[in-house]
Protein backbone atom coordinates (compact mmCIF):
# COMPACT_ATOMS: atom_id res chain seq x y z
CA UNK A 1 0.00 0.00 0.00
CA UNK A 2 1.46 3.51 -0.45
CA UNK A 3 2.68 5.20 2.33
CA UNK A 4 0.62 8.37 1.20
CA UNK A 5 -2.53 6.16 1.27
CA UNK A 6 -1.83 4.02 4.75
CA UNK A 7 -1.03 7.55 5.72
CA UNK A 8 -4.39 9.07 4.91
CA UNK A 9 -5.64 5.86 6.67
CA UNK A 10 -4.10 6.66 9.47
CA UNK A 11 -5.02 9.85 9.40
CA UNK A 12 -8.82 9.00 9.07
CA UNK A 13 -8.58 6.47 12.13
CA UNK A 14 -6.75 8.78 14.48
CA UNK A 15 -9.02 11.34 16.38
CA UNK A 16 -7.59 14.44 14.78
CA UNK A 17 -5.90 17.11 16.97
CA UNK A 18 -7.47 20.14 17.98
CA UNK A 19 -5.74 23.58 18.36
CA UNK A 20 -5.96 26.76 21.18
CA UNK A 21 -4.78 29.71 19.81
CA UNK A 22 -3.09 32.66 21.85
CA UNK A 23 -3.93 35.90 20.57
CA UNK A 24 -2.02 39.20 20.81
CA UNK A 25 1.69 37.96 19.42
CA UNK A 26 0.59 34.52 18.10
CA UNK A 27 -2.55 35.65 15.28
CA UNK A 28 -1.78 39.67 15.88
CA UNK A 29 -0.18 42.60 17.11
CA UNK A 30 -2.19 45.98 18.40
CA UNK A 31 -3.90 46.32 15.02
CA UNK A 32 -2.49 44.34 12.52
CA UNK A 33 -3.28 40.43 11.79
CA UNK A 34 0.14 38.86 11.73
CA UNK A 35 1.23 37.52 7.96
CA UNK A 36 1.41 33.91 9.55
CA UNK A 37 -2.10 33.53 11.07
CA UNK A 38 -4.49 33.72 7.77
CA UNK A 39 -2.19 31.00 6.50
CA UNK A 40 -2.49 28.44 9.75
CA UNK A 41 -6.16 29.24 9.84
CA UNK A 42 -6.35 28.29 6.17
CA UNK A 43 -4.71 25.03 7.00
CA UNK A 44 -7.03 23.77 9.94
CA UNK A 45 -10.05 25.39 7.55
CA UNK A 46 -9.34 22.31 5.25
CA UNK A 47 -6.07 23.55 3.17
CA UNK A 48 -4.26 20.26 4.21
CA UNK A 49 -3.31 17.07 2.27
CA UNK A 50 -6.24 15.30 4.45
CA UNK A 51 -8.37 17.94 3.04
CA UNK A 52 -10.41 17.72 6.82
CA UNK A 53 -11.27 20.80 9.01
CA UNK A 54 -9.70 20.57 12.29
CA UNK A 55 -11.21 22.13 15.48
CA UNK A 56 -10.20 24.98 17.15
CA UNK A 57 -10.55 27.70 19.66
CA UNK A 58 -8.63 31.23 20.70
CA UNK A 59 -8.13 31.46 24.45
CA UNK A 60 -6.44 35.04 25.38
CA UNK A 61 -6.06 37.10 27.91
CA UNK A 62 -7.45 40.44 26.60
CA UNK A 63 -10.83 41.58 27.00
CA UNK A 64 -12.69 44.81 27.56
CA UNK A 65 -15.62 43.67 25.06
CA UNK A 66 -18.51 41.39 25.10
CA UNK A 67 -17.61 38.00 23.07
CA UNK A 68 -19.72 38.75 20.57
CA UNK A 69 -18.06 41.41 19.19
CA UNK A 70 -14.67 40.19 19.57
CA UNK A 71 -15.65 37.21 17.81
CA UNK A 72 -17.00 39.57 15.07
CA UNK A 73 -14.08 41.91 14.50
CA UNK A 74 -11.50 38.58 14.61
CA UNK A 75 -13.48 37.25 11.61
CA UNK A 76 -12.63 40.59 9.84
CA UNK A 77 -9.23 40.37 10.69
CA UNK A 78 -8.72 36.87 10.20
CA UNK A 79 -10.79 36.02 6.61
CA UNK A 80 -12.54 33.13 8.84
CA UNK A 81 -15.71 32.96 10.61
CA UNK A 82 -14.86 33.22 14.41
CA UNK A 83 -17.72 32.11 16.24
CA UNK A 84 -18.49 33.59 19.75
CA UNK A 85 -18.25 30.32 20.88
CA UNK A 86 -14.40 29.58 19.76
CA UNK A 87 -13.15 32.51 21.25
CA UNK A 88 -12.63 32.59 25.17
CA UNK A 89 -11.07 36.04 26.90
CA UNK A 90 -9.81 36.95 30.58
CA UNK A 91 -13.16 36.97 32.00
CA UNK A 92 -15.54 34.78 30.02
CA UNK A 93 -15.35 32.63 33.02
CA UNK A 94 -16.44 34.77 35.32
CA UNK A 95 -20.19 34.33 33.33
CA UNK A 96 -19.96 30.78 35.92
CA UNK A 97 -19.54 33.27 38.90
CA UNK A 98 -22.50 35.69 38.58
CA UNK A 99 -25.71 34.07 39.90
CA UNK A 100 -23.43 34.49 43.23
CA UNK A 101 -23.60 38.56 42.42
CA UNK A 102 -26.11 38.49 40.37
CA UNK A 103 -28.38 41.29 42.36
CA UNK A 104 -25.52 42.69 44.56
CA UNK A 105 -23.88 46.42 43.63
CA UNK A 106 -20.24 45.08 42.49
CA UNK A 107 -17.81 47.07 40.98
CA UNK A 108 -15.60 46.23 37.60
CA UNK A 109 -13.06 48.32 36.32
CA UNK A 110 -10.84 47.80 33.25
CA UNK A 111 -11.02 48.93 29.58
CA UNK A 112 -13.57 51.26 28.24
CA UNK A 113 -15.92 51.60 31.74
CA UNK A 114 -18.96 51.85 29.93
CA UNK A 115 -18.72 48.71 27.43
CA UNK A 116 -17.07 46.47 30.56
CA UNK A 117 -20.43 47.30 32.63
CA UNK A 118 -22.40 45.79 29.85
CA UNK A 119 -20.11 42.84 29.69
CA UNK A 120 -21.17 42.46 32.83
CA UNK A 121 -24.21 43.24 32.78
CA UNK A 122 -24.85 40.70 29.99
CA UNK A 123 -22.93 38.28 32.63
CA UNK A 124 -25.78 38.46 35.14
CA UNK A 125 -24.16 40.97 37.06
CA UNK A 126 -27.04 43.21 37.02
CA UNK A 127 -25.97 46.17 39.21
CA UNK A 128 -22.34 46.06 37.86
CA UNK A 129 -20.67 49.84 39.01
CA UNK A 130 -17.60 51.41 37.72
CA UNK A 131 -15.22 54.17 39.45
CA UNK A 132 -16.71 56.43 37.30
CA UNK A 133 -20.15 56.13 38.94
CA UNK A 134 -17.98 56.89 42.05
CA UNK A 135 -16.50 59.93 40.55
CA UNK A 136 -20.50 61.45 39.67
CA UNK A 137 -21.32 60.46 42.84
CA UNK A 138 -18.11 62.00 44.74
CA UNK A 139 -15.55 64.03 42.18
CA UNK A 140 -13.44 64.55 45.58
CA UNK A 141 -13.09 60.80 45.79
CA UNK A 142 -10.14 61.23 43.52
CA UNK A 143 -9.54 65.10 42.65
CA UNK A 144 -7.22 64.63 39.52
CA UNK A 145 -9.79 62.99 37.13
CA UNK A 146 -12.68 65.40 36.03
CA UNK A 147 -15.48 63.08 34.32
CA UNK A 148 -15.90 64.34 30.38
CA UNK A 149 -19.42 64.40 28.83
CA UNK A 150 -18.45 61.03 26.95
CA UNK A 151 -17.75 59.17 30.26
CA UNK A 152 -21.02 57.37 30.93
CA UNK A 153 -21.75 57.09 35.04
CA UNK A 154 -24.59 54.41 35.48
CA UNK A 155 -28.47 55.35 35.77
CA UNK A 156 -28.75 54.03 39.48
CA UNK A 157 -28.52 57.31 41.71
CA UNK A 158 -25.70 55.34 43.75
CA UNK A 159 -24.57 56.94 47.52
CA UNK A 160 -21.42 54.76 48.10
CA UNK A 161 -20.74 55.47 51.68
CA UNK A 162 -24.60 53.90 52.21
CA UNK A 163 -24.04 50.89 49.29
CA UNK A 164 -22.12 47.93 50.44
CA UNK A 165 -19.99 46.43 47.10
CA UNK A 166 -19.10 42.82 48.21
CA UNK A 167 -17.01 42.19 45.27
CA UNK A 168 -14.67 43.98 42.97
CA UNK A 169 -13.83 42.30 39.51
CA UNK A 170 -10.84 43.17 37.15
CA UNK A 171 -12.50 42.69 33.85
CA UNK A 172 -9.37 44.35 31.85
CA UNK A 173 -6.51 46.27 31.84
CA UNK A 174 -7.22 49.35 33.94
CA UNK A 175 -6.73 52.84 31.72
CA UNK A 176 -6.67 54.84 35.16
CA UNK A 177 -4.78 52.88 37.26
CA UNK A 178 -4.46 55.50 40.08
CA UNK A 179 -8.04 55.92 40.34
CA UNK A 180 -8.73 52.47 39.97
CA UNK A 181 -6.53 51.52 42.79
CA UNK A 182 -7.59 54.45 44.85
CA UNK A 183 -11.35 52.96 44.95
CA UNK A 184 -10.15 49.79 45.20
CA UNK A 185 -7.99 50.68 49.09
CA UNK A 186 -11.34 52.88 49.55
CA UNK A 187 -13.21 50.04 49.45
CA UNK A 188 -11.96 46.99 51.00
CA UNK A 189 -10.16 49.45 53.65
CA UNK A 190 -14.04 50.60 54.95
CA UNK A 191 -15.30 46.88 54.75
CA UNK A 192 -17.31 47.50 51.15
CA UNK A 193 -18.39 51.23 51.55
CA UNK A 194 -16.72 54.05 50.04
CA UNK A 195 -15.17 56.92 52.65
CA UNK A 196 -16.69 55.10 56.06
CA UNK A 197 -14.38 54.56 58.88
CA UNK A 198 -11.29 51.86 58.29
CA UNK A 199 -12.27 48.68 59.57
CA UNK A 200 -9.19 46.32 60.63
CA UNK A 201 -9.15 43.28 57.63
CA UNK A 202 -9.18 40.70 60.97
CA UNK A 203 -12.30 42.35 61.80
CA UNK A 204 -14.10 42.03 58.84
CA UNK A 205 -16.49 38.92 59.01
CA UNK A 206 -17.00 39.15 54.88
CA UNK A 207 -14.12 40.45 53.34
CA UNK A 208 -14.67 42.44 49.72
CA UNK A 209 -13.68 39.59 47.18
CA UNK A 210 -11.32 41.04 44.50
CA UNK A 211 -10.72 39.00 41.14
CA UNK A 212 -8.25 39.74 38.76
CA UNK A 213 -9.16 37.92 35.30
CA UNK A 214 -5.37 38.26 33.53
CA UNK A 215 -2.17 37.70 35.13
CA UNK A 216 -0.23 38.85 32.13
CA UNK A 217 2.60 41.16 33.50
CA UNK A 218 4.14 42.24 29.95
CA UNK A 219 1.93 41.32 26.68
CA UNK A 220 2.85 41.81 23.04
CA UNK A 221 1.28 44.28 21.15
CA UNK A 222 2.21 47.08 18.21
CA UNK A 223 5.46 48.21 19.71
CA UNK A 224 8.42 46.57 19.26
CA UNK A 225 9.20 46.16 23.21
CA UNK A 226 6.65 44.29 25.42
CA UNK A 227 4.28 46.05 27.05
CA UNK A 228 2.89 46.19 30.81
CA UNK A 229 -0.03 44.56 31.20
CA UNK A 230 -3.18 43.57 34.00
CA UNK A 231 -0.48 41.66 36.03
CA UNK A 232 1.62 44.59 36.33
CA UNK A 233 -1.72 46.81 37.67
CA UNK A 234 -1.97 43.95 40.23
CA UNK A 235 1.41 44.63 41.47
CA UNK A 236 1.06 48.16 41.47
CA UNK A 237 -2.36 48.11 43.70
CA UNK A 238 -0.37 45.24 46.02
CA UNK A 239 2.48 47.61 45.86
CA UNK A 240 0.05 49.86 47.42
CA UNK A 241 -2.12 48.20 49.58
CA UNK A 242 1.04 46.63 51.51
CA UNK A 243 2.35 50.42 51.80
CA UNK A 244 -1.11 50.97 53.65
CA UNK A 245 -1.83 48.31 56.02
CA UNK A 246 1.54 46.18 56.01
CA UNK A 247 0.17 42.86 53.94
CA UNK A 248 -0.96 42.16 50.46
CA UNK A 249 -4.71 41.37 49.68
CA UNK A 250 -5.87 38.09 49.26
CA UNK A 251 -7.36 38.26 46.31
CA UNK A 252 -8.38 35.55 43.75
CA UNK A 253 -7.17 35.05 39.87
CA UNK A 254 -8.14 33.99 36.40
CA UNK A 255 -6.76 33.88 33.16
CA UNK A 256 -3.93 31.92 31.50
CA UNK A 257 -2.02 30.05 32.89
CA UNK A 258 -4.59 29.23 35.74
CA UNK A 259 -6.51 25.83 35.85
CA UNK A 260 -9.42 27.43 36.13
CA UNK A 261 -9.38 29.25 32.99
CA UNK A 262 -7.71 26.22 31.29
CA UNK A 263 -10.30 23.85 32.51
CA UNK A 264 -12.93 26.52 31.19
CA UNK A 265 -11.42 26.29 27.76
CA UNK A 266 -11.08 22.16 27.71
CA UNK A 267 -14.96 22.44 28.16
CA UNK A 268 -15.65 24.79 25.74
CA UNK A 269 -13.48 22.64 23.62
CA UNK A 270 -15.10 19.74 23.81
CA UNK A 271 -18.29 22.04 23.22
CA UNK A 272 -17.35 22.44 19.97
CA UNK A 273 -15.87 18.78 19.14
CA UNK A 274 -19.27 17.83 20.09
CA UNK A 275 -20.95 20.67 17.67
CA UNK A 276 -17.99 19.40 14.92
CA UNK A 277 -19.32 15.66 15.34
CA UNK A 278 -16.15 14.89 16.36
CA UNK A 279 -13.50 14.13 19.32
CA UNK A 280 -9.65 15.32 19.53
CA UNK A 281 -6.99 13.74 19.72
CA UNK A 282 -3.97 15.65 20.96
CA UNK A 283 -4.82 19.22 21.73
CA UNK A 284 -2.39 21.88 20.80
CA UNK A 285 -1.98 25.48 22.25
CA UNK A 286 -0.19 28.00 20.26
CA UNK A 287 1.13 30.94 22.25
CA UNK A 288 4.11 33.23 22.86
CA UNK A 289 3.85 34.05 26.53
CA UNK A 290 5.97 30.88 28.42
CA UNK A 291 4.44 32.44 31.50
CA UNK A 292 0.89 31.98 30.63
CA UNK A 293 -0.07 30.49 27.70
CA UNK A 294 3.15 27.55 27.74
CA UNK A 295 2.61 27.39 31.56
CA UNK A 296 -0.88 26.26 31.21
CA UNK A 297 -1.13 24.14 28.30
CA UNK A 298 1.93 22.06 30.17
CA UNK A 299 -0.06 22.33 33.48
CA UNK A 300 -2.85 21.02 31.62
CA UNK A 301 -1.06 18.43 29.64
CA UNK A 302 -1.54 19.68 26.20
CA UNK A 303 0.81 19.93 23.58
CA UNK A 304 2.69 23.35 23.81
CA UNK A 305 4.01 25.26 20.93
CA UNK A 306 6.01 28.35 21.45
CA UNK A 307 6.17 31.30 18.91
CA UNK A 308 8.73 33.67 18.64
CA UNK A 309 6.65 36.57 17.02
CA UNK A 310 5.76 37.94 20.42
CA UNK A 311 6.47 38.54 24.18
CA UNK A 312 9.05 35.88 24.19
CA UNK A 313 12.73 36.56 22.86
CA UNK A 314 14.34 34.05 20.42
CA UNK A 315 17.60 33.03 21.79
CA UNK A 316 16.58 33.50 25.38
CA UNK A 317 15.51 30.30 27.88
CA UNK A 318 11.94 30.17 28.13
CA UNK A 319 10.45 30.17 31.63
CA UNK A 320 8.43 27.50 31.03
CA UNK A 321 9.83 24.41 28.53
CA UNK A 322 7.65 24.18 25.53
CA UNK A 323 7.10 20.83 23.64
CA UNK A 324 8.00 22.64 20.48
CA UNK A 325 9.31 25.99 19.29
CA UNK A 326 8.93 27.64 16.44
CA UNK A 327 9.15 31.19 13.99
CA UNK A 328 5.57 31.60 13.65
CA UNK A 329 2.03 30.36 13.67
CA UNK A 330 1.89 28.47 10.33
CA UNK A 331 4.89 26.75 11.30
CA UNK A 332 2.96 26.01 14.36
CA UNK A 333 0.24 24.36 12.80
CA UNK A 334 2.57 22.91 9.94
CA UNK A 335 4.59 21.00 12.72
CA UNK A 336 1.82 19.67 14.63
CA UNK A 337 -0.43 18.15 11.77
CA UNK A 338 2.73 17.03 10.17
CA UNK A 339 3.64 15.09 13.73
CA UNK A 340 -0.35 13.87 13.88
CA UNK A 341 -0.43 12.35 10.50
O1 LIG B 1 -4.38 42.30 27.46
C1 LIG B 1 -4.07 41.21 26.62
C2 LIG B 1 -2.72 40.67 26.96
O2 LIG B 1 -2.55 40.57 28.35
C3 LIG B 1 -2.37 39.32 26.36
O3 LIG B 1 -3.28 38.82 25.50
O4 LIG B 1 -3.94 37.28 23.64
O5 LIG B 1 -1.54 37.28 24.42
O6 LIG B 1 -3.34 36.32 25.91
P1 LIG B 1 -3.02 37.34 24.83
MG1 LIG C 1 -0.04 36.37 23.60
Amino acid sequence: MRPSLRRCLQAVARPPPAFVFDIDGVLIRGPSVLPAAKRALAILEGDNPFKVKLPYILLTNGGGVSERYRSEKLTRQLGFKIEPEQYIQAHTVLKTLSHKYHDSPVLVLGGKLDQVRQVAIDYGFQKALTPLDVLSWNPSVWPFHQLNPSEQASTLPIDFSQTRIPAIFVFHDPRNWALDIQIICDVIQSAGYIGGPHVPLHQQKNPVELVFCNPDLLWKSDFPVNRLGQGAFKAAFQGVFEGLTGSQYPCTQFGKPTKATYDFAAHVLQERLHKMNGHAGRIYMIGDNPDSDIAGANAAKWESVLVRTGVFAAGTTPSHQPTHEVQDVEEAVSWAIAREF
